[in-house]
């Protein structure tokens, strides 16, 4: 007889475990701790909405009653407030984070066959920008501790000489620290280059006090759904500390219209519009504490993972943990730990319904669409060897400690 649709057969595995256990009954495990019962994604964007649902639905509503939906009081209050907050000199909104990156390379006057100096280990974006425009991207490798863009690296590479189409160094602010700007900013310096920052996952990170979006002549950010700063759809901004820049950028996003139906060069549709851009100026104003409690998190995990004892300082340790410069504050868009057995230890996870994400399984120089560079595989060893190691674990301000306790006896259960 078919059973009623509510209730669910057991499986043979069920049936035999539930006779199992009734002739052999087993111990009782300890009680579950709800943290240990739920899953654990690796990042909840509900709970930031139950928080903020009436300013977000009234924000929403205050630009669907202006009628007002691409660029317009919303996208210039919310590049103020942007600009204000890194202390900037002004800012431009735009449709992305890769469109950002465009912007600001083709301000600085990068063209078609000049080069750009990026890192291998970061988000397509930051050199297929660079490609995009028709220059080249210059790969190099990363510090092993940080796993930003490695100054030494770079000097090696400028040291022969500069080249003479090189136009800017391009380092990433990854996981949100800033990379290494003394270093850069000398070297930059010195080879007469200008520094654009992808400061993508960076927004309120700082290098010695001094905010992502200022550390160069012009920073990207990008606002999509997963940043710290995050809009509800695709959106981006780009900073700049001067204002001639971003008169041109706000002409390039623009399709390089100065005003109406003229068209200086040619430019591109990259607009933002008025409800990304009034929904980001109701986060804004919470950037800062759910930044600090980000760091709070990364302390915890940095505590449990050192109190489970899988942290030793040696290089075979199961599991060990990026470094933060002491002129850094780190806004952990990203919790990134360098883990043996990596693959493994995240279908363990997974199994447990803990979130976990690999950011980025393939360096950018082995990338298929960048074969045309000529990089090999051996080329860059520490950020292939990163992209072996690296695992994102759940990070977000709303993450409770019970389940930083489950993701890292979880880890350490994998281990043991
Ligand atoms: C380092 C980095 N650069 C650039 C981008 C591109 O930003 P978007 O996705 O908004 O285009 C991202 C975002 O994914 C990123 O993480």
């Amino acid at each position: 007889m078919p059973l009623p649709a509510s209730v669910k057969p057991y499986s043979a595995r069920q049936s035999l475990n539930r006779l199992l256990n009734s002739c052999f009954p087993v111990t009782p495990s300890p009680p579950k701790s709800a943290a240990q019962q739920a899953a654990i994604p690796l990042l909840d964007l509900s709970r930031q909405y139950s928080a903020l649902r009436t300013d977000i639905l009234a924000a929403l509503e205050r630009v669907c009653a202006s009628q007002h939906f691409i660029l317009g009081p919303e996208v210039e209050a919310l590049e103020r407030e942007v600009a204000g907050y890194c202390g900037a000199a002004d800012a431009v909104g735009c449709a992305s984070g890769t469109d950002a990156l465009w912007l600001a390379l083709l301000a600085l006057g990068v063209q078609p066959g000049d080069t750009v100096i990026t890192t291998a280990f970061s988000f397509f974006a930051s050199a297929s920008a660079i490609a995009r425009i028709g220059a080249r991207p210059v790969l190099l490798d990363v510090d092993p501790h940080s796993l930003n863009l490695d100054p030494a690296a770079v000097n090696s590479f400028l040291r022969p000489g500069k080249p003479r189409n090189l136009r800017a160094l391009l380092p990433v602010h990854l996981y949100g620290q800033c990379a290494d700007m003394d270093a850069l900013a000398r070297l930059a310096e010195e080879y007469e280059l200008p520094i654009l920052e992808d400061a993508a996952q960076a927004i309120g990170a700082a290098w010695r006090g001094q905010r992502a979006g200022t550390l160069g002549s012009v920073a990207a950010f990008s606002f999509y759904p997963t940043k710290n700063l995050s809009a509800y759809g695709d959106a981006g901004l780009v900073t700049t500390i001067d204002p001639a820049l971003a008169a041109h950028m706000r002409r390039l996003r623009n399709h390089g219209s100065p005003r109406r139906y003229l068209h200086d060069e040619i430019g591109w549709n990259s607009r933002l519009d008025a409800m990304q851009a009034a929904i980001l100026r109701v986060k804004l104003p919470h950037i800062e504490s759910w930044n600090e409690q980000r760091r709070a998190r990364a302390a915890t995990y940095d505590r449990l993972f050192t109190q489970s004892g899988l942290t030793s300082a040696t290089a075979d340790a199961a599991v060990r943990i990026l470094t933060t410069s002491p002129h850094a504050h780190h806004v952990y868009h990203q919790y990134v730990i360098r883990a043996q057995r990596r693959d493994a230890l995240r279908e363990f996870l997974a199994a447990r319904s803990i979130g976990s994400e690999i950011y980025y399984p393939l360096p950018l120089h082995l990338q298929p669409a960048f074969a045309y560079l000529g990089y090999r595989e051996g080329d860059l060893p520490e950020s292939e060897r990163a992209a072996k190691e690296v695992l994102a674990l759940p990070m977000f301000p709303e993450l409770t400690e019970a389940e930083q306790q489950w993701v890292v006896e979880s880890v350490a259960e994998f281990y043991s």
